[in-house]
């Protein structure tokens, strides 16, 4: 499978293709956006508001963002995976901000790194780049900065303010950024700065003229049902859905009815039970469900679990009759999937769910 390089972006936005990325912050929800397609997974410091609970991304380090980028690093097979610099990370110094662009690369196995600001940072943007490592930039709201803008809110209103927003994306692809974010700004002056540049522009709250969109994943999955910003669409509303499904847990753990037998390990080996049904499916191994465990499969078999998913386009079967398992033992409307692919999701033993 080919990688999303930085070239491949430039050349998207070239042919008039829309980019689409996705934050993301571990290895789960990264192959799972890997497999749907998306263009770029972003490892953002928003990791801090919606991983860590604060409230600011201000307090994210940099051995967290290193970590975070490993955990979506290993699971991307296509994505290109961008590492966000920090808050206190390249402010300081251009040395400082190139050791740390290195480490996102060197230990956290990112393909590009992203820091916020205008043209007050094209120093430090060359330097990274001489150094080897791709930038993105980022302007507009930067909350980094969400002490000097006074809170998060829009940003290049008024002719002047937009002129100035212009100029910053100018100094920024001339410095060397491959791309750049552009965060809440009108769409009119989005759509401008994505007309002057050559380098793609991916907006978030910026309007449909960007050439490509970025969201921070837990809000498009409806993760926090409080947050509603304008710019959020809900693809889907996982909060009722992860709650729903944890207090028909804590209820069959109550009554006693979870485990049941198909659950449970008895004394001596047996042929395993079909797993239930569950709300969704995963494959696992391509194994049959059917199929007895193989020689060496048993405690201690070493394999990872592999799970397949559709290639992007391809029809998803119907909510509610997919299977969910990571055993080896996942079900059959999965199975039926022709353009199946492989996706490494967890490097689990395969005797450990035997
Ligand atoms: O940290 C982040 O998630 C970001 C996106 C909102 C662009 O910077």
């Amino acid at each position: 499978m080919k990688k999303v390089t930085i070239h491949t972006l430039r050349k998207m936005k070239q042919a008039g293709e829309r980019i689409t990325v996705l934050t993301a912050y571990d290895a789960t929800f990264a192959a799972l956006f890997d497999a749907a397609g998306i263009d770029a997974l972003l490892v953002g410091d928003s990791v801090g508001m919606t991983v860590q609970g604060h409230d600011s991304t201000l307090p994210v380090t940099m051995d967290q963002m290193v970590y975070h980028c490993g955990c979506v690093s290993r699971a991307a097979q296509r994505a290109h995976v961008i590492g966000d610099l920090p808050f206190g990370s390249y402010q300081a110094s251009a040395d400082e901000a190139v050791r740390n662009a290195m480490r996102l690369v060197a230990e956290g196995g990112v393909g590009s790194v992203k820091l916020e600001g205008g043209a007050d940072y094209a120093d430090v943007i060359r330097r990274i780049v001489r150094a080897g490592v791709p930038v993105m930039g980022h302007l507009g709201l930067t909350p980094q900065s969400v002490h000097k803008l006074g809170g998060y809110v829009v940003q290049g209103r008024g002719e002047e303010k937009a002129a100035r927003l212009l100029a910053d994306a100018r100094a920024l692809e001339e410095a060397g950024c491959y791309a750049l974010v552009l965060e809440a700004v009108p769409s009119a002056v989005a759509a401008e700065i994505s007309r002057a540049l050559t380098i793609p522009v991916i907006g978030i709250g910026a309007g449909v003229d960007c050439d490509g969109q970025v969201l921070v994943c837990y809000d498009m999955l409806g993760m926090n049902a409080e947050f509603q910003p304008r710019f959020v669409k809900r693809f889907t509303e996982l909060a009722a859905v992860i709650r729903a499904a944890a207090e028909e847990y804590r209820s069959e753990v109550r009554r006693g009815t979870f485990p049941g037998p198909e659950h449970s390990f008895s004394s001596s080996a047996e042929p395993r039970a079909a797993p239930r049904a569950g709300p969704i499916a995963l494959a696992a191994n391509g194994a049959d469900p059917a199929a007895p465990a193989a020689e060496g499969e048993g405690e201690g078999g070493g394999q990872a679990n592999i799970i397949s998913l559709p290639l992007p386009g391809a029809s998803l079967p119907s909510a509610g009759s997919q299977v969910l398992g990571t055993s080896g033992r996942a079900g059959s409307e999965a199975d039926a999937h022709s353009d199946e692919r492989p996706v490494k999701l967890y490097s689990v033993p395969t005797g450990m769910l035997e």
